[in-house]
């Protein structure tokens, strides 16, 4: 087997070259070539002693399901899915796991002889990264959560299950968030926890320990209209964009906050998407502390 140098701002890693044994993974989006994934995948397999390779795929907006097809027919083993199109392989999934079905979503897929199993490994990374990784955990903390798209949805059910004290979930259109709330309330095992929709208008008078930004916000460099008053003496402000400081990032160091990004999250999904497909669970901080080397970005 040929040895094959991969040169990543500076890092060296080491990738093995195809062979017969290899088992190949990608991820799949639209567009694709900013992705991560096959950098950090291919850190685990290092660190493993995995032998796998990972690509990227660029899936036409219309082709998903026969991309999925495509690597499948090759004999893929697995892929991660990425924007847009997380809803659709939520669709073409033929199981999904309960995390899937919480998110409403499906990041992860294994392609079996019996069919495409699809799971969510989003929340969890989220989750792992705050409590793992920064430490601080979520049981009994008043926790924000902001925006009420896909990536909400998807961070939702791991948050609750993590037992905060209370949940508010605030966005733009009231209405995701009332709906989101709506759909935890049908679910009996969730009642432990408060969990209520405010409008960013509603927040005045209170205070958060934990406050999560999933909108798209940060995409624009758009401000997000929060009181300054939000962040509870040692707060940790967290926002699940990764690579560029946010606006909410500064205006939470601004007051008073520490503030993290979502390369942590990003590491901790992959590192449980490789957990399922390999049955190893590799090691995240090395990868971790390679990539804020690479970019330092809070
Ligand atoms: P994603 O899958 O990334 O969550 P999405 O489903 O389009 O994408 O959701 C984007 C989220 O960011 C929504 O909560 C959106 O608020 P609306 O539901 O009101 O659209 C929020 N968002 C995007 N830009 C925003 C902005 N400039 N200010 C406030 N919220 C914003």
């Amino acid at each position: 087997m040929v040895g094959k140098l991969l040169i990543y701002r500076g890092l060296t890693l080491s990738f093995k070259a195809k062979d017969l044994m290899t088992d190949f993974y990608a991820v799949i989006g639209n567009p694709i070539a900013h992705s991560k994934s096959p950098i950090i995948h291919h850190a685990f397999a290092d660190l493993t002693r995995q032998d796998i390779q990972y690509e990227r795929v660029m899936a036409p907006l219309d082709g998903f399901a026969e991309t999925v097809g495509s690597l499948m027919a090759q004999g893929f083993k697995g892929a991660n899915v990425t924007v847009p199109f997380k809803l659709e392989a939520f669709e073409i999934a033929s199981q999904l796991t309960e995390r899937a079905q919480d998110a409403g979503a499906v990041n992860t897929l294994i392609f079996t002889p019996q069919g495409i199993i699809g799971d969510n490994t989003d929340g969890v990374g989220l989750v792992r990264d705050i409590t793992e990784n920064i430490g601080v955990s979520l049981k009994g903390k008043r926790v924000l959560l902001i925006g009420a798209g896909g990536a909400s949805e998807g961070v939702l059910h791991p948050i609750l299950a993590a037992q905060p004290a209370m949940l508010i979930i605030t966005n733009r259109t009231l209405d995701k968030a009332l709906n989101m709330v709506k759909r935890v309330e049908a679910r009996d095992e969730m009642v432990y926890v408060s969990v209520q929709a405010h409008a960013f208008d509603d927040l005045q008078d209170q205070q958060f320990d934990i406050v999560i930004n999933a909108t798209s916000a940060g995409l624009t460099d758009s401000q997000l209209p929060l009181p300054s008053t939000i962040f509870a003496p040692n707060a940790l402000a967290y926002d699940m964009m990764y690579g560029r400081i946010t606006p909410f990032m500064a205006f939470a160091r601004q007051h008073g906050a520490t503030v993290f990004d979502g390369l942590g999250m990003l590491i901790e999904q992959a590192a449980e998407a490789f957990y399922i497909w390999r049955g190893v669970r590799p090691d995240t901080s090395p990868v971790i502390e390679m990539f804020k080397q690479a970019q330092p970005s809070t």
